[in-house]
């Protein structure tokens, strides 16, 4: 296999990742939120190439990335509600889920055969460079392996995807820290997908009430019979290999910690703070990181402090529950 380049993000190497997707090739690149593994979202190959590297069930669809909401509406259909989402939220950590237009041009391996399809404008300048200078929509997931940890930093995809991508595009680490929130606006409630970047009250202020399904966790697949309708409900996600064990307050035996405000209970083999002075944006921005960083077999496990279940702690804790929840097989 063909090890993977890591080129900084300047100007000629956004271009030449550029000219890599119009080829059909596949680009890890930073947003925001997390790296993404992305490839031309018009071109079938370049699509099933990003869900052969991730070994990706072929029934999750991709998140389509687009510099601004004029090249989304050439894929989508925005009603009152997503227009008023998207001025208020793009560029920026919010996807969309709304119906794709049969002009749209997209693989229907990227939505996974729906019809409907998601859409994020990515705020990172590099991300925004990216997308115009490549000039066509860019299906991107997460640049991890199926099941795993985001990654956001290029070291965490080169360790996820090393071989699989043609460049990463580095850019350092992504401010941000988890994925996107999904909203899905083809219904005439506005369904939360997943929790994520922006905080569930923000949406609230421009949509109103939302159900949300996603919090607490979804039966693993599709056992009351209807179809999957967010993949990345699936119970258990984001999972390193340790097991980890929430709302820790007292140390087990060789359990490292991620710890959240300043005080810590003793008798932990290892401590980083997501935040030491309970700041939950902070916290967002360290945890896929020290989660990876603390994945490690000297350990017995990892322990995690009480996060509170509001703002972006509410991403925290969906991630912390699926990394805790029983794996698949
Ligand atoms: O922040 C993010 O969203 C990152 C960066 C790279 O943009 N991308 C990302 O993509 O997290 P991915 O593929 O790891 O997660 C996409 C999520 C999954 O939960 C998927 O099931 C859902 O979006 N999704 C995508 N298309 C959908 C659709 N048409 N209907 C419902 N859910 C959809
Ligand atoms: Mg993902």
């Amino acid at each position: 296999m063909i090890r993977t380049p890591v080129a900084p993000a300047t100007p000629a190497a956004i271009a030449h990742a550029a000219g890599l997707l119009r080829a059909g090739r596949l680009v890890a690149f930073p947003t925001e939120t997390v790296y993404g593994l992305g490839g031309d979202a018009t071109d079938e190959r370049a699509v099933a190439a990003i869900f052969a590297a991730k070994d990706r069930p072929h029934f999750n669809p991709l998140i389509v990335h687009v510099p601004d909401l004029a090249a989304a509406e050439f894929l989508a259909v925005f009603d009152e509600r997503a227009h008023a989402a998207a001025a208020r939220f793009w560029p920026g950590p919010l996807s969309l889920v709304l119906p794709r237009r049969a002009t749209s041009g997209l693989s229907l391996l990227a939505s996974a055969g729906l019809m409907t399809v998601a859409l994020r404008a990515p705020a990172h300048p590099v991300a925004q460079a990216l997308l115009r200078a490549a000039a066509r929509p860019i299906a991107a997931p997460s640049a991890n392996r199926s099941g795993r940890i985001s990654a956001t930093a290029a070291a965490h995809v080169v360790e996820e995807l090393d071989g699989h991508a043609a460049l990463v595009l580095d850019a350092g680490p992504c401010p941000v820290g988890v994925e996107s929130t999904v909203v899905d606006l083809t219904d005439e409630v506005p369904v939360l997908l997943r929790p994520g970047g922006v905080p569930v009250e923000e949406l609230n202020a421009v949509l109103g009430p939302i159900a949300m399904p996603a919090v607490g966790l979804q039966p693993t697949g599709s056992s009351r019979g209807g179809p999957v309708r967010s993949p990345g409900m699936l119970a258990s996600h984001y999972a390193p290999s340790l097991p980890l064990r929430l709302n820790a307050r007292a140390a087990r035996p060789g359990e490292a910690l991620l710890a959240f405000g300043g005080a810590v209970p003793p008798g932990f083999r290892a401590v980083l703070w997501l935040s030491r002075s309970g700041d939950l944006a902070e916290a967002t921005a360290n945890l896929f990181a020290m989660l990876r960083r603390l994945d490690r077999p000297e350990f017995t496990g990892i322990a995690v402090m009480p996060i509170p279940e509001e703002r972006l702690g509410r991403a925290i804790n969906d991630r912390l529950r699926r990394a805790a929840a029983p794996r698949p097989g």
